[in-house]
């Protein structure tokens, strides 16, 4: 993928086009961009404001309701973000939530306290006064699952309390003539059984939001806006066969058809096939490609290059030298798609946040006088919502759930050595089996990443009758959310032996299999 420091064209949110919305304000918790993303499963289009925004950029949005996230802080803090009071005169609807919940009530004169011991994880939730408005119609007990510290013992004045748990004496509460709910509970995790009716209550009856809205309908629209964007214009696409920059690609061919040209720089550290697969994929869309294979170029580049820093920069660097002479070719090309996504944009400062994207992990990043204009028709869009839009664009299914892929490949897998051709088959091969077995076994999509590791030693086994003195592989398989924090995961042990087998059988080059685990952190996913 490639990445650019800039991102003002795509700076436009989608609230110009989606007619109904609600807006999430962000207090700083954990959960808070899963209740936007929950929130549009239910349906509605929800976008992920900072807390301090103001309320007059909140009315020029015309959301039909709010919903104030959890958060770290304590409302008693010095420094804790305040319920804007400002919100009330909105006259729309507000859901806080957990911490949300708890600057509400101490605003308007409820009581929140310190409780000795915070409650945390599942708990069983009883209603009271038949659950009001919101939680009304829902079974008398049910679970829920708290995050907190802090505790709503008196509902305002003029609030009636909906719920209590073992350690809330007040898990929700609310004032519907006022527009103004409550729940200390966190409606957005999956262990909270009845949180997608909770927030399709809230959504649907007490906003009124009417209209359907899924990751389809941001074809149609973005389909648009390409195009409004982009004029008679040429566009060139970096592609690095994930699904951001292919779903990105896709989106763009529909808009602008062979204006499109999209440039493949393989580097030949890609997975076995992978080249292949990206190619075909996008022949069979008819889609303008340049295959530039580049593989002895980078080759060359890595020779004799041990330290993973200095590997990643290099490929860095010749990704954008090939990138570049690519480009230049395509002379009046004046737009360039890159498939940034929803999470990229908020964690780089906001919607309106016109930043470096992806820098940490990123392995083209542009130089600044490059000069084009972004297009980024997945800026609104969440990984999962990407996949449903490349799904519905008819993206082979391969490469809709491809797992993440580091952008320098198997380089920084073939660690504490040299890159070098026959490392990168070996791997490349051990690799393919792991993957193959994996898939087999049906659990490839509930891995966030499944790889293998070539350490570069070598040790002492024997096979036949005689002695070898070969590499091992490291499998590495790993749980996760977000990539922020991963577990190993246990893979049944005869899957391990048939992957092991296989590795050790049909790969001359390696006798020993080894499994990572360990977790994130202390651990990272990749080894490099
Ligand atoms: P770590 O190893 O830091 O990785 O736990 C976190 C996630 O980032 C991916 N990763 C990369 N992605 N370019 C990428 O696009 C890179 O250079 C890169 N390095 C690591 C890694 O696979 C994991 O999903």
């Amino acid at each position: 993928m490639l990445e650019s420091p800039t991102t003002e064209a795509g700076a436009k949110t989608a609230s110009a086009q989606a007619t109904e919305e609600v807006l999430v304000l962000d207090f700083g918790g954990q959960y808070s961009q899963l209740i936007a993303r929950r929130i549009r499963e239910c349906g509605v289009f929800a976008e992920l404001l900072p807390a301090v925004v103001s309320a007059d950029q909140i009315r020029e949005r015309r959301p039909k309701g709010l919903v104030l996230s959890g958060g770290p802080a304590s409302v008693y803090e010095p420094e804790a973000p305040a319920f804007p009071d400002e919100l009330l005169e909105l006259g729309i609807p507000i859901l806080g939530i957990c911490y949300g919940m708890q600057a509400m009530v101490q605003a308007l004169g409820g009581k929140v306290e310190g409780a000795e011991s915070g409650e945390f994880g599942r708990t069983e939730l009883t209603l009271r006064n038949a659950g009001g408005r919101l939680l009304g119609g829902l079974p008398d007990e049910q679970s829920c699952w708290m995050s907190h510290r802090d505790t709503v013992f008196e509902p305002p004045p003029g609030f009636e309390a909906l719920a209590s748990t073992p350690g809330s004496p007040v898990a929700a509460c609310e004032a519907p003539a006022r527009g103004l709910y409550g729940i200390q509970f966190h409606p957005e995790v999956v262990h909270t059984p009845y949180g997608t009716e909770v927030l399709t209550r809230f959504l649907r009856e007490i906003a009124g939001c009417e209209r359907e809205w899924s990751p389809r309908s941001v074809i149609a629209e973005q389909v648009e806006s390409v195009r409004a964007q982009v004029g008679e214009g040429r566009v060139i696409c970096g592609l690095s066969g994930g699904v951001d920059s292919s779903v990105a690609a896709l989106l763009v061919h529909r808009a602008v058809g062979e204006r499109l040209t999209c440039v493949f720089v393989d580097h030949g550290l890609m997975r076995l096939n992978e080249a292949e697969q990206v190619v075909a994929a996008f022949e069979q869309f008819g889609i303008p490609l340049v295959h530039v294979d580049a593989e002895e170029r980078f080759l060359a580049r890595l020779a004799g290059v041990d330290e993973p820093e200095r590997k990643r920069k290099i490929i860095g660097e010749e990704f954008i030298r090939v990138f570049e002479e690519e480009a230049a070719k395509l002379e009046d090309a004046a737009y360039l798609v890159q498939g940034t996504l929803y999470s990229d944009v908020i964690e780089s400062g906001g919607s309106e946040a016109a930043e470096t994207i992806k820098s940490h992990h990123n392995v083209g990043g542009l130089p600044e006088d490059l000069e084009f204009e972004l297009v980024e028709p997945l800026r609104m869009l969440f990984k999962d919502e990407v996949r449903a839009v490349g799904a519905e664009l008819g993206l082979p299914e391969r490469m809709v759930w491809r797992q993440p892929f580091p952008g320098p490949g198997l380089a920084i897998r073939i660690v504490g050595g040299e890159v070098t051709k026959e490392r990168l088959d070996i791997l490349r091969a051990a690799d393919a089996i792991l993957q193959e077995e994996i898939r087999a076994a049906e659990l490839y999509r509930q891995l966030w990443q499944s790889f293998c590791v070539l350490p570069v030693v070598r040790s002492v086994g024997v096979q036949g009758d005689g002695r070898t003195y070969a590499y091992p592989i490291v499998i590495r398989a790993v749980t996760s959310d977000d990539a922020m924090t991963a577990d190993w995961a246990r893979l049944p042990y005869d899957l391990l032996e048939r992957v092991s087998n296989r590795i050790i059988n049909e790969i001359s080059d390696v006798n020993r299999v080894a499994l990572d685990i360990s977790s994130k952190p202390p651990a990272t996913i990749e080894w490099e």
